[in-house]
């Protein structure tokens, strides 16, 4: 999605139309709802989403489908994927063990079988989100104090003393929101963060942080990373490669 975003209209002659992405602070990650606004979706007849989650899917497919009504289109099926949690900010955090990822790469391969059957036949399927932490309504209001939250407490990354500069937290951003400038990270003020956690978990140092700058903490300095098995930093950094328009 990322690769096509510098497109004004991103075409399309599909009647079956996939969304697959993580959620983010119990929302939908902003480009994404950002690539439905810029698509020509006349040709769709079936749209599905999935989401991977480590929690509770709150409003992302609230978000989603928000966005597609304006197009007069609506989502057909939404399904979600219990993952390992990638976000290492909370305290006595621990990334998945080998196991529990064994464990949930099994759970995803078996829901993902009943998932192409439901798709391939352009069924309605809208899941009821059974593993939810909070309540949906709930949720919707936090989420709209999340960003008021983090403004609050002046969250932002850095990077510690360990930083060897390598520049993998650069090449990782999705948003080009890092920036190596004089050989050290700098994350950008003026540039949109995509929450996605890249530059934290792909750090080969562990150096990169967030810290709360009012509360003078950093949520992440005794914790571990979880990094997706199969997803490299050069996989990642290939994303953002413009496509020619
Ligand atoms: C900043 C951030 C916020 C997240 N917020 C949520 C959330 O609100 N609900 C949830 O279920 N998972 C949340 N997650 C967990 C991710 O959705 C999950 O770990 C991810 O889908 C795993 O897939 P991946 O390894 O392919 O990235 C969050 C992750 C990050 C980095
Ligand atoms: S990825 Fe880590 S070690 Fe490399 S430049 Fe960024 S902070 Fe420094
Ligand atoms: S979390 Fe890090 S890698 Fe992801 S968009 Fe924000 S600054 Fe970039």
């Amino acid at each position: 999605m990322v690769s096509l975003l510098n497109r004004d209209i991103i075409k399309t002659g599909a009647e079956t139309i996939g969304f697959i992405f993580p959620i983010h602070l119990a929302m939908a990650p902003a480009p994404v709802i950002e690539f439905v606004k810029k698509m020509d979706l006349k040709s769709a007849e079936y749209i599905f989403a999935i989401a991977t989650r480590a929690g509770s899917q709150h409003r992302a497919f609230i978000d989603l489908e928000n966005a597609l009504k304006k197009k007069g289109k609506t989502l057909d099926s939404f399904f979600s994927l219990n993952m390992p949690s990638n976000d290492p900010k909370f305290e006595g955090w621990k990334p998945a063990t080998e196991d529990e990822i064994k464990k949930m790469e099994s759970d995803i391969q078996n829901k993902l079988n009943s998932i192409q059957k439901i798709i391939l036949n352009k069924e309605k399927s809208r899941e009821e989100d059974t593993d939810f932490i909070t309540p949906m309504p709930a949720f919707s209001i936090l989420s709209i104090f999340l960003p008021f939250l983090n403004r609050l407490y002046n969250v932002e990354f850095y990077a510690d003393s360990k930083c060897i500069q390598c520049g993998t937290c650069e090449k990782v951003c999705l948003s080009r929101k890092v920036k190596m400038i004089d050989g050290k990270p700098v994350w950008q003020k003026n540039v949109q963060c995509f929450f996605c956690h890249g530059c934290l978990n792909y750090c080969p140092q562990q150096a990169v942080q967030i810290k709360s700058t009012r509360l003078l903490k950093s949520f992440t300095d005794k914790n571990e990373r979880y990094s997706h098995p199969y997803a490299t930093a050069d996989e990642i950094a290939g994303e953002k490669e413009y496509e020619d328009v």
